[in-house]
């Protein structure tokens, strides 16, 4: 990704404000939320050629190995009414990858709610949505997208939670991880204002993985078990129950699988 600085123009132009491209880094989202802390504005993106130490949800690791992977944080500083909805961001991450995937590679991805992006059921991305408070103010979010790109990107299936590969791949092509960059912001700023509405949720829910299909929600202390319905209004996955029931879970400590699946 030498090429990152040149085209920080043409990132511009899509709606960055300010770019830091950092040869290797622990995390770029430990850096963007210093940076929002350090009064980094609305759109100020850190992009990694290499991440040692990433983090993912659930205190998972996430390293990018260089040449390979895209490794980018979001500076968002979220309006009065997207911080109402501040939890649909990560949402907001997964739709715009997604978005991103079909137009550019003409891909089939899907979303594992929470917020994982899917290519022939195998993970292709996830993404961490943090946020920055001052008091019970939100300062900013920082949305982190991880995206394997080439094939050496793709950790060994044995240190794997869950089968994982890569856009070139899917595609069968060499990707350039610039354009993965430059489709996935474009589709970020074009999605943004959409966050919450109608559309913005068919989108989300249009692509959902494993839908009407047996899943177990793992959360601390307590597994539930029931068929994917769909995303509700507020990011929350909506499962029937085998007694008929409909359950609401709320996306936070939690981790989706298959249902009769050891993973
Ligand atoms: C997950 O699947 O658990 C989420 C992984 C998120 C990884 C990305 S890579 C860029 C950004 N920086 C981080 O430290 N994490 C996110």
């Amino acid at each position: 990704m030498s090429n990152v600085p040149a085209d920080a123009e043409r990132l511009k132009s899509l709606g960055i404000t300010g770019l830091r491209f950092l040869e290797e880094t622990g995390s770029t989202n430990d850096d963007a939320l210093v940076w929002a802390e350090q009064g980094a504005a609305d759109g100020c993106l850190v992009v990694a050629d290499a991440q040692t130490r990433g983090r993912g949800r659930l205190d998972r690791r996430w390293v990018t190995a260089p040449g390979a992977a895209l490794a980018m944080s979001l500076v968002l500083r979220p309006s009065p009414a997207e911080a109402a909805q501040a939890g649909l961001f990560a949402g907001l991450g997964a739709v715009a990858v997604t978005e991103a995937l079909e137009q550019g590679w003409g891909l089939k991805p899907q979303i594992k709610w929470p917020n994982d992006v899917l290519l022939g059921g195998q993970k292709v991305c996830g993404i961490l949505a943090e946020a920055s408070w001052s008091g019970s103010q939100l300062q900013a979010v920082v949305l982190g997208i991880g995206v394997n790109v080439a094939p050496s990107s793709v950790p060994p299936q044995d240190e794997l939670l869950f089968p994982a590969t890569c856009i070139e791949a899917a595609a069968g092509r060499t990707v350039e991880r610039q354009e993965v960059l430059e489709r996935i912001v474009e589709q970020l700023f074009v999605w943004r204002p959409a966050l919450g509405s109608a559309e913005f949720l068919e989108a989300w829910n249009r692509r959902l993985a494993f839908r009407g299909e047996a899943v177990q929600i793992v959360m601390p202390g307590y597994n539930i078990t029931g068929e994917v319905m769909e995303v509700d209004p507020a990011g929350g996955l909506r499962l029937r129950r085998r007694d008929g029931n409909v359950e609401t879970v709320l996306a936070g400590d939690v981790h989706l699988r298959p249902a009769g699946n050891g993973r």
